[in-house]
């Protein structure tokens, strides 16, 4: 199910604003990559391209290629529907449907790709997705309930079982634990760590330790001023960006020396 994902000189714009510039790399399949940078250098919109969810926003369009097991996204006559059900998205803030039971809110996902599936079906997608994203023992006795009802880090691992659910190949997380608790952030790690003996998982995190916790490999963007493009300054495995980059800007911003 996991896929490689090669992203070849890749510019990414809003309108007349470059956004980020020229980004080449390669994201092995089974495997968590991080990117970290500090605020507004462009990680979040260089996410976003992955599933082509960028050009959802008026005059925002790419450059470049990225490349899905060898097929460009960005190919003539490629679905951006499909490509979604392909790399699935988790937000920062956990955001459940509120109005919808738990059960349905994991099923959203399918119900919007018009697969018709039987009610035996459903009932064992959902503890399939719900054992993927840890909740089950949580939340097997109110399964009609509403999504809105659990805890904060409940409600994330419910958006994650809601991708899960829809079987990509990749999952895409924004900063998937900043508004959770220290607990609640530990128990998306695990989960993130179980995720990957199945899919390809890509991380922005603001949280340092996190990234080393987590990831494999791990991106750390920049940007030169303000106003100037994002670009990726270093990506190699998380060991070595951690302890030896070789860029004095990555030290510095590891080291907090940053700004
Ligand atoms: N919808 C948009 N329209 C125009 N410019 C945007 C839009 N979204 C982001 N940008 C700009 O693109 C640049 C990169 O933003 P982005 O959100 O990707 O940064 P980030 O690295 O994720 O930051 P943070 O760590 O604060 O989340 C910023 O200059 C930002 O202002
Ligand atoms: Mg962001």
């Amino acid at each position: 199910m996991s896929k490689r994902i090669d992203v070849k000189d890749l510019d990414i714009y809003y309108g007349d604003f470059h956004a980020v510039k020229g980004v080449s790399m390669t994201i092995e399949p089974r495997s968590v990559t991080a990117f970290i940078g500090p605020s507004g250098c462009g990680k979040s919109t260089f996410l976003r391209t992955l599933n082509r969810m960028h050009e959802v926003i008026p005059g925002a369009r790419v450059e470049g290629e990225v490349l899905i097991d060898g097929q460009n996204l960005y190919g003539k006559g490629v679905d951006p529907v499909d490509v979604r059900r392909q790399v699935g998205m988790v937000f920062q803030r956990p955001n459940p449907f509120p109005t919808m039971s738990i059960k349905e809110n994991v099923l959203a996902g399918v119900r919007l790709n018009a697969r018709r599936i039987s009610s035996s079906a459903a009932d064992e997608l959902t503890e399939r997705a719900l054992r993927g994203a840890n909740l089950w023992n949580e939340v097997k006795d109110r399964l009609d309930k509403p999504g809105s009802g659990l805890s904060g880090g409940q409600q994330q691992r419910l958006c994650i079982a809601r991708a899960i659910a829809i079987q990509p190949e990749v999952i895409l997380m924004d900063e998937p634990c900043s508004a959770l608790d220290p607990i609640s952030t530990l128990a998306i790690e695990d989960l993130i760590n179980d995720l990957k003996s199945d899919y390809t998982v890509v991380i922005v995190t603001h949280n340092m330790q996190q990234a080393a916790r987590v990831s494999d490999k791990t991106g750390f963007f920049n940007l030169k001023a303000t106003g100037q493009p994002g670009q990726l300054v270093e990506f190699d495995t998380t060991q070595t960006i951690f302890n030896n980059p070789s860029q004095k800007a990555t030290e510095d911003y590891i080291s907090g020396r940053f700004g």
